[in-house]
């Protein structure tokens, strides 16, 4: 029998956002077609597997597989996917071009199919960017090409917003499922409007928590940025405070930064100090947001800022373990960690790349990391640049200096005596501030980002 779904809507691009916005909207009942043109995928996707890890995603996949697999689909043509269903979110990627600057050329063969379909649509459809993009790209990039290609009005025949994602890897369900709240970037009321009535039937009563914001677009478009940058510059914050507080024997970060994150105005989320931020994201958005400001005739100094505290953090822990273990050259050197956080085999702009780029700059190329899951996609990333351990004593082995670059749970549990058994000079220096300070310093050879101790 001819199912009416209350709600239909074609996701356009099956990345982080697109897949789990999808499968969340699915298990609610919503008809969804994603749409890619990686055929892997689709198939994978349309046999019920996740294509990519993410926590939560394969469970909920399974389920719908199970329960309602009509309700996600993934087609391969774009155009039917937009065709069949009422509202379209366009969920593609926006890399770093080699400049730094954005790459919209997802965003603008996506815009071209949408309006390939809306040329052959009589009824009204609503248009939502989810993709980060700089301010002006919904409405003069998006709308322009829909507009072009289909001959259709924005605001009369179609909608448009835009509606900005806070999603973090490994918890992109979680986040899907009970954000803060929801920004909605409108070209005109009537698709603000028919995109918020989406979101109270999916929400429910999880919007008593979560106000949901409506302004224009190019506003909503500055909200993700904003969300980005703040969180990039709190992580540069406190490293640059760790720096200070190196200038001092027996300060520690991690005790000034609680302090300071207690004030109800600050939040001590964020004001970890380490070696440093990496992932698909912080990078590729503050780079982004420079360089679209510079085109328009403003250099931002406070971004250029963030970036380069962020990435000298990498050098700074090489210093840090030259201090300790004397000139590395022709010693073995371990790294515990390369992912770009816990959770996840996430490679991308990770802050042990810099530390490799480090080492080798500085002659040092006997490199051994480990990483729980992200062993496989750091051979591509770093080719034959470091040796790979299968387990934390393969890594310690032999090894004359450690460096902890990703606080894995499996790391969190190591003692001073675990290194002691397995190096051949307990060299330690703790990049994320994982291991008890007092216990760890009394015991070993230890640095650690952000405090210094009088002997
Ligand atoms: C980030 C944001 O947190 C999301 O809100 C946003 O939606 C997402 O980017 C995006 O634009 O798609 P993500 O990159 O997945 O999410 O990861 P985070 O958990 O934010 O961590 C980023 C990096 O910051 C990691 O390398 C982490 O180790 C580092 N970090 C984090 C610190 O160095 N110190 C901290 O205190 C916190």
């Amino acid at each position: 029998m001819f199912k009416i779904y209350k709600y239909r809507v074609s996701i356009l691009g099956t990345g982080f956002i697109g897949l789990c916005s999808a499968a969340c909207f699915a298990e609610k009942d919503i008809k969804v077609l994603a749409s890619t043109h990686n055929e892997k995928k689709a198939k994978m996707i349309n046999d019920g597997i996740a294509p990519f890890f993410e926590a939560g995603l394969q469970e909920m996949m399974d389920n719908i597989k199970k329960k309602h697999p009509e309700l996600l689909q993934c087609m391969l043509d774009p155009i039917k996917a937009v065709l069949e269903t009422d509202i379209s979110m366009i969920t593609q990627g926006t890399p770093m071009r080699e400049d730094k600057s954005i790459d919209l050329s997802y965003i603008e063969s996506t815009a071209r199919e949408i309006g390939e379909a809306l040329k052959q649509k009589d009824k009204y459809h609503l248009v939502v960017v989810r993709s980060t993009v700089v301010p002006g790209t919904t409405r003069n990039l998006v709308g322009k090409i829909i507009k072009d290609v289909s001959g259709k009005e924005p605001g009369k025949d179609y909608g448009l917003c835009m509606q900005p994602e806070f999603l973090a890897e490994g918890r992109s369900i979680e986040d899907t499922l009970h954000p803060d709240r929801i920004v909605i970037g409108e070209f005109d009321v009537k698709s603000g409007s028919m995109l918020q009535e989406f979101y109270e039937y999916f929400y429910g009563e999880h919007l008593n928590q979560c106000p949901i914001l409506r302004m224009n677009l190019e506003s909503a478009e500055l909200v993700k940025y904003g969300n980005n940058c703040l969180l990039s510059t709190k992580i540069s914050y406190a490293n640059e405070f760790a720096n200070f507080a190196e200038l001092v024997p027996n300060v520690d970060i991690v005790q000034v930064m609680k302090g300071v994150g207690l004030d109800y105005r600050i939040n001590s989320r964020f004001l970890g100090a380490g070696v440093g931020f990496g992932g698909s994201c912080f990078h590729k958005d503050v780079n982004a947001i420079k360089a679209w400001s510079k085109s328009k005739g403003y250099t931002s100094r406070l971004l250029e800022a963030v970036l380069d505290i962020n990435d000298d953090q990498a050098v700074h822990i090489v210093d840090l373990a030259e201090e300790l273990a004397g000139n590395l050259m022709g010693k073995k050197v371990s790294l515990l960690g390369l992912a770009f956080k816990p959770g996840t085999d996430d490679m991308r702009e990770a802050a042990s790349i810099r530390v490799v780029n480090e080492l080798i700059k500085r002659g040092i190329k006997n490199i051994e990391g480990y990483d729980p899951k992200a062993n496989e996609k750091a051979a591509i990333e770093l080719g034959d640049k470091i040796k790979f351990a299968d387990s934390i004593e393969q890594v310690l082995k032999d090894s004359e200096c450690a460096l902890l670059i990703t606080e894995w749970d499996e790391f969190k549990k190591l003692t001073p005596e675990d290194f002691k058994k397995h190096m051949k000079t307990p060299n330690l220096v703790d990049g994320r501030r994982l291991y008890n300070y007092e216990i760890f310093n009394k015991n070993l050879f230890f640095r650690a980002i952000g405090r210094i101790n009088l002997e």
